[in-house]
């Protein structure tokens, strides 16, 4: 371990991200009303161009009308190369009050963008006296995104969550598949003749996780789009909650309490882990650092383990 401890990431639940499109504003009391953790209304690409200031008025009323209840708020704002981005950012920040808390920025390929974006954030909120310091959130959605990926997750004291954006990452990459998350039917190994297919959003995934466990940001798997595929759903969150992950996106209300049931532990799990801290404690009591639990080895890491369960479920509990 480094001398420099690891920084604990914003203590916030962010087991499901509910998307609606800034169009259609009859969505919003919904979207509130859902068992959604973070909510983000979009300004970017389920909004055709010609909808956008329309798109952004609704937003900026729904922001202080609706009852948002303790769920964190964000705006996806649209990509830096665009020509509508920076009137999302001053419009949002001069017009829509207090209750907003982040905004999210797609497409984000270099550590500069948000650096670029937070310049302009910061002007605003001085010039509007904002006491309340917006977020960010960012998406990795591109092939400059994940090779930038560490210096992005280090680039403003601002930002809390980092998202992997499956459809616009495999388009930037080249990837020969349409589909939004999930398995993909080409991508295969062949052992005497079966095909065993493996995941090709792993090693996206995993260096996300890496670069946000880094700099103390949350880690997030984007949209899965099939939203008729319960146990697609199931089979990719569990994937990215095993590899660290803290949530999922929905794009579909009915993507919600999958998420939460995927990222909320388990009682089980929860047990275990308790048991687990209570064998290492009876062990301390003896003087030993290992001990076995189940027939197999616990050791003074098992505790750190046991303890990412136990914080997570902690968290969440208190939503
Ligand atoms: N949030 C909350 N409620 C939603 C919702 C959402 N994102 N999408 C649909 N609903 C509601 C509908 O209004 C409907 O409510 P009702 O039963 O009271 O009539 C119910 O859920 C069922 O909706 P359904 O008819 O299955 O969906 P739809 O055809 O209206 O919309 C989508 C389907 C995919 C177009 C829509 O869910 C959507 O726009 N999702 C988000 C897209 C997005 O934001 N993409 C950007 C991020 S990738
Ligand atoms: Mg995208």
């Amino acid at each position: 371990m480094s001398f420099r401890l690891q920084p604990a990431p914003p203590a916030r639940p962010n087991r499901c991200q509910l998307f609606g499109p800034g169009s259609r504003p009859a969505l919003f009391a919904k979207m509130a009303a859902s068992a959604a953790d973070v909510i983000n209304l979009d300004l970017e690409d389920s909004v055709s161009p010609a909808d956008k200031p329309q798109a952004r008025a609704n937003i900026i009323q729904a922001i202080s009308d609706v009852d948002w209840g303790k769920k964190t708020l964000s705006v996806r704002i649209n990509a830096l190369d665009t020509p509508y981005w920076y009137r999302d950012v001053v419009d949002l920040l001069e017009q829509a009050g207090p209750r907003l808390d982040m905004i999210m920025i797609p497409k984000v390929g270099c550590a500069e963008d948000l650096y670029a974006v937070d310049a302009l954030v910061t002007a605003v909120e001085r010039a509007v006296g904002r006491t309340k310091p917006l977020g960010f959130e960012v998406i990795i959605e591109s092939a400059a995104g994940i090779s930038h990926v560490e210096a992005i997750a280090a680039a403003s004291p601002r930002l809390t969550a980092m998202s992997l954006g499956a459809a616009d990452f495999a388009a930037s990459m080249g990837m020969q598949t349409t589909g939004i998350g999930g398995t993909q039917e080409n991508y295969y190994m062949l052992q005497a003749g079966a095909r065993h297919w493996a995941d090709p959003w792993h090693w996206a995934q995993t260096a996300i996780v890496a670069a946000c466990r880094t700099h103390g940001i949350l880690p997030v798997d984007g949209p899965f789009g099939d939203f008729s595929d319960d146990e697609g759903f199931r089979a990719q969150a569990r994937r990215s909650a095993t590899l660290g992950m803290v949530g999922k996106w929905a794009i579909h209300p009915k993507q919600v309490a999958l998420a939460n049931e995927v990222f909320t532990p388990s009682a089980a799990a929860v047990a275990e882990a308790r048991e687990i801290l209570a064998a290492m404690e009876a062990a301390k009591m003896r003087g030993e650092g290992a001990a076995v639990y189940k027939g197999r080895l616990v050791d003074i890491a098992s505790i750190r383990q046991a303890e990412v369960i136990v914080a997570q479920s902690d968290l969440v509990g208190a939503a």
